[in-house]
């Protein structure tokens, strides 16, 4: 199989750490869909050809676990949790947790997940602000809205006392955690000390942060049953407190981070794109009622298809790995146990074929009949499908709507792109600064 030398890989080693999404897109266009980086003992594939990831992610999904340094690496801020963990065993941490998501569910805390996008709307965007707007770092506001949403939906619960410790705390474990992870690019090397000193620390404000939140609940439930949020389900299931503190750091680890980022870009697309923009306001005035959880489903389809488009060109999980447990085939190539693949949707979001014009955004793309869907997975694919799919589709709606009913976005003067940055989610770097102006609608 095709790749770079090592001393390829030795000579770009700054610039694949600094930026290695368009490291990815760099050896792909060289090498084609099928990469092999060099590395000792058993290989380390880089795959972006549909079939290849469907074979590795779902149909042999089996044989394909999450057992490499990227999850290594989460684990030691989240434990052995639903996202982390790398062991059949996880399915019935996953069967205890999916009630929390199911519709119904998802329909009862649409209120809450509203209201936390309306009052850090509200915090964030003075009422009088003048005509001509104000610029505003949109990152920022998505981030506390992902945090907030996340607290009140799963654990019901209000984060905002300890929003700014837990805020730091995942962002400095997620940065830690892509140092780690930057192995699975087999050139990055380990910092030990200072990155597990800093990781413990990150974990145990995390841990903390988790316990006071479980402790809370257990003075509040007096009765044998905690409640139908997630915390509850998971303080019901007979789990140990350790167990259930891993679960509530992964949610807000997963669960935040990812929408807030892959909002901040769905609202940079649409500042560019002002046409865009009035098509969705327009179909957010003719929805009847408040916009719940379940309403990207089939209520307002161009919103949808606004939302995928951005989630193809700016996908916030931008790499999935897993090991191979048995020998398999890969791209017509037999591969041995132990093997490491990379399958990244910001690459293969980006592939000509399907995506014509790939680069360019064009949610109707998506109003189409599933053109291209076998190129797109930015939830993953298969039985590790993200947990939190419908909840971060429904989440993102209901901020676009609870935002861009009264608001318009536009870009400011002298406007060039925040550069996506890999860290756990893609995300913009130094921030998102959109013009953000009343519309004395609604
Ligand atoms: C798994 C993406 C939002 C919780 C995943 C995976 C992807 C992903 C790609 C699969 C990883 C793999 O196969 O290696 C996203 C994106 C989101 C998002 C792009 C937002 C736009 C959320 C939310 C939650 C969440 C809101 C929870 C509240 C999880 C969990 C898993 C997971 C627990 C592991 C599921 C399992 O292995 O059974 N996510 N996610 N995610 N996600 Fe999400």
């Amino acid at each position: 199989v095709p790749g770079p030398t090592s001393l390829e890989m030795a000579r770009g080693f700054r610039s694949i750490r600094a930026d290695p999404l368009s490291f990815l897109v760099a050896v792909s266009g060289r090498f084609g869909d099928l990469v092999s980086f060099p590395v000792p003992g058993a290989p380390a594939l880089l795959l972006n050809d549909p079939a290849d990831a469907r074979h590795v992610l779902q149909t042999a999904a089996r044989n394909w676990r999450k057992e490499t340094v990227q999850y290594a690496a989460l684990a030691r801020v989240t434990g052995p949790g639903l996202l982390a963990s790398a062991e059949p065993s996880w399915i019935e941490h996953r069967r205890l947790a999916a009630p929390a998501f199911h519709h119904q569910r998802l329909l009862a805390v649409s209120d809450q997940v509203r209201a936390a996008a309306r009052d850090a709307v509200g915090a964030t965007l003075d009422r009088s602000a003048p005509a001509h707007g104000r610029t505003v770092d949109v990152a920022a506001l998505t981030h506390t809205i992902g945090l907030d949403a996340v607290g009140r939906a799963l654990f019901s619960t209000d984060l905002s006392g300890q929003a700014q410790a837990l805020l730091d705390a995942t962002s400095d474990a997620a940065e830690l955690v892509v140092r780690l992870g930057r192995s699975v690019l087999p050139t990055a090397a380990w910092t030990p000390t200072r990155t597990n000193l800093r990781l413990r620390s990150a974990r145990r404000r995390l841990d903390s942060g988790a316990a006071e939140i479980i402790a809370q609940r257990r003075a509040r439930g007096a009765t044998s049953t905690h409640g139908d949020d997630l915390l509850g389900l998971l303080l019901d299931s007979g789990m140990t407190d350790g167990e259930v503190r891993d679960e509530l750091v992964t949610m807000v680890v997963a669960g935040h981070e990812t929408v807030a980022a892959g909002l901040a870009w769905t609202l940079m697309l649409l500042a560019e794109h002002p046409e865009a923009q009035d098509r969705l306001r327009a179909e957010l005035a003719d929805h009847p009622g408040p916009v719940t959880l379940l309403d990207h489903r089939d209520q307002l389809p161009w919103t949808r298809a606004v939302i995928d488009e951005a989630l193809r060109l700016f996908p916030p999980a931008w790499a999935l790995s897993r090991r191979s447990d048995a020998a398999d085939v890969i791209g017509g190539r037999e591969v041995p146990p132990g093997t490491l693949v990379i399958i990244s949707p910001w690459l293969m979001h980006r592939r000509e074929d399907p995506w014509t014009e790939p680069l360019a955004f064009r949610p109707e793309r998506f109003l189409d009949s599933g053109a291209g869907r076998s190129a797109y997975l930015p939830f993953g694919l298969g039985p590790r499908l993200c947990i939190g799919r419908e909840f971060a589709l429904g989440e993102m709606v209901v901020v676009l709507a609870e935002l861009l009913r009264e608001h318009r976005v536009t870009v400011p003067a002298g406007w060039s792109r925040p550069r996506a940055e890999a860290k756990v989610a893609v995300h913009p770097r130094g921030g998102m600064p959109l013009v953000v102006t009343r519309t004395g609608g609604g």
